[in-house]
């Protein structure tokens, strides 16, 4: 675990890995999030040298039936925040106005499985979520139409601008896909993360605190403002 006095702080430190995993060639797909958590990281990013062109990036999740082109999709979170301002490669994010979801599920996991990812992003719930694997899911989950719940749904819809109504579903890149990942590293910042940080330092994988799920990973970088 990384202790870090403030966001600020903790971009920087994400910084200096990508720094390093991209000079030394081990980082060609690169998983990344969304959240008030990433947009320090994505600004430290931006306004750096970084060279992403060759990187491939996959996202985590997306809302069901928000178009890309809405200021509340995940997409365009994307785009304003790095994508705009960053070349990459090829980026991915999944389509959450598929006409068939299952589909666009199964399609998005065989591009993980032919990109595998070398390095994954990910922020937390108040709830322990990770990406949009709520309490109760598998595991063994893969990209799957996820269900979400009140408490996430109290908490992003501060977000949402223009009186869109927030969708109650999402597709999400499942825990087993995010935890196939070679490297993760997850940040935390706020007391409002603090007792999904004590469930994960404690040990003990519950699938009620779907963070635990990161306990079966052998590489895993929590950096956080936390004193626990
Ligand atoms: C959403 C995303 C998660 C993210 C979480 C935390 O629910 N699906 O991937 O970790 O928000 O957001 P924030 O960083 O704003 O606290």
């Amino acid at each position: 675990m990384k202790k870090v006095e403030n966001p600020q702080q903790g971009a920087e430190h994400v910084y200096q890995i990508i720094k390093e995993e991209l000079e030394n060639g081990r980082l060609n797909v690169l998983g990344l999030a969304t959240g008030s958590t990433m947009i320090p990281v994505y600004n430290k990013w931006t306004e750096s040298e970084l060279d992403f062109s060759n990187i491939v990036t996959f996202n985590l999740d997306e809302y069901i039936g928000i178009p890309a082109s809405s200021p509340n999709s995940y997409a365009s979170f994307m785009n304003e925040h790095l994508f705009d301002k960053k070349e990459f490669r090829k980026t991915n994010i999944p389509d959450g106005m598929a006409e068939d979801l299952e589909e666009e599920c199964a399609a998005y996991e065989e591009l993980l499985e032919e990109y595998p990812l070398d390095l994954q992003l990910l922020g937390v719930g108040e709830n322990g979520h990770i990406a949009f694997n709520e309490p109760g899911t598998s595991p063994d989950s893969v990209t799957h139409v996820a269900q979400l719940t009140e408490s996430t749904l109290g908490v992003n819809s501060q977000y949402f601008e223009n009186d869109e109504k927030i969708p109650e579903t999402a597709l999400t890149m499942g825990i087993k896909s995010i935890t196939d990942a070679k490297k993760l590293i997850l940040l935390a910042f706020g007391e409002k993360k603090r007792v999904a940080i004590t469930k994960l330092l404690e040990g003990n994988v519950t699938s009620e605190w779907p963070i635990t799920h990161l306990l079966n990973h052998k590489d895993v970088i929590v950096i956080t403002d936390l004193e626990i």
